[in-house]
C-alpha cells in the first residue's frame, strides 16, 4: 500500500509538500498507487440509513479526525459558515419529544404508530448530530450558496474519514428540522439554518448502493 509520510520543511532534499500546514511528501512512485486508493474510498462510499448503524461509533481519538476532516472543506473568507451539535444519548429523549411534537404540529391526526416511529428516528446511530449552516450577518459576507457548499463540502470529508475508519455514515433530512421546536432545541441563532442529520456507527446489513450516474449525464461544454 502506497505509504504517505512526513517530513520536516526544511528539508531541501525532500520532496516537495503538498500540504500546507503538515509537510506531507508523497513520493512520485506511489502517487498513482494513492490516487486509486483516494478514488476507490470515494466511490466506494455508501450511505447507511441510521437504522442500519449500531454501536460502536467512532471513539474519541476518530471523532477527533472527523471532525478535522470538516475543518479541511474549502472556506471562502474563512468564515467557517457550519457548525455541528452532537446529540449525545442523555440528549436524545429530549430529540425524540421534538419530533414526535414537530410531527403532530404538521399532520394533527398522526396515529400513535406514527409518533411512535418519529420518536425512535432520535435514538438511531451511536452518533448523531445537526448539521447547522450558518448563513447570517457575516465579514466577508460570503454568499449564501458557497456557505452551503462549504457545509457539504465538510459533511462529504466527514462522511468519506468515518468510511475510511470502517464506520458507516448515513445523512437524514426531514420536515422536522424545519420546526421552531428543533431551533429551539438546538438554540439555533438568527441566519441559522438545521441542513441534515449526520448519523455515524458501525454497519450492520446494509443495502446495496445505486448506481452512480456517468459524468456525460451531468458534464457538458459550453
Ligand atoms: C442534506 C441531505 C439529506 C438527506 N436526507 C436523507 C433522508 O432523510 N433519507 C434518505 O433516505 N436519504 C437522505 N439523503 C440521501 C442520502 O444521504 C444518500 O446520499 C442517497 O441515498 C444516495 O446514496 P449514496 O450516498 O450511497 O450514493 C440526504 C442527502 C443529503 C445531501
Amino acid at each position: 500500500m502506497a505509504s504517505i509520510r512526513q517530513t520536516s520543511p526544511m528539508n531541501d532534499e525532500a520532496p516537495r509538500p503538498r500540504g500546507n500546514d503538515r509537510s506531507v511528501a508523497i513520493a512520485a512512485d506511489e502517487s498513482l498507487e494513492i490516487a486509486e486508493l483516494v478514488q476507490e474510498l470515494i466511490t466506494s462510499r455508501r450511505n447507511v440509513s441510521p437504522k442500519r448503524l449500531v454501536a460502536p461509533g467512532p471513539d474519541a481519538d476518530q471523532l477527533e479526525r472527523i471532525f478535522c476532516a470538516a475543518a479541511a472543506a474549502p472556506d471562502h473568507g474563512e468564515i467557517t459558515p457550519w457548525r455541528f451539535v452532537i446529540v449525545p444519548a442523555e440528549a436524545r429523549a429530549r430529540l425524540a419529544e421534538v419530533f414526535a411534537l414537530a410531527l403532530i404540529d404538521r399532520d394533527a391526526s398522526a396515529t400513535p404508530e406514527q409518533i411512535g416511529e418519529a420518536r425512535r428516528k432520535a435514538y438511531r446511530a451511536p452518533l448523531l448530530m445537526l448539521a447547522v449552516a450558518r448563513l447570517g450577518a457575516a465579514d466577508p459576507d460570503i454568499p449564501a450558496a458557497e456557505r452551503l457548499l462549504s457545509l457539504g463540502c465538510a459533511v462529504q470529508n466527514m462522511q468519506l474519514t468515518a468510511h475510511s475508519m470502517g464506520l458507516g455514515c448515513g445523512l437524514t433530512g426531514g420536515q422536522a428540522l424545519t420546526s421552531p421546536r428543533m431551533r429551539d432545541l438546538f438554540a439555533l441563532a438568527d441566519g441559522e439554518l438545521p441542513v441534515c442529520c449526520i448519523n455515524i456507527g458501525t454497519v450492520v446489513n446494509n443495502r446495496s448502493g445505486r448506481v452512480r450516474p456517468p459524468p456525460q449525464m451531468f458534464v457538458s461544454s459550453l
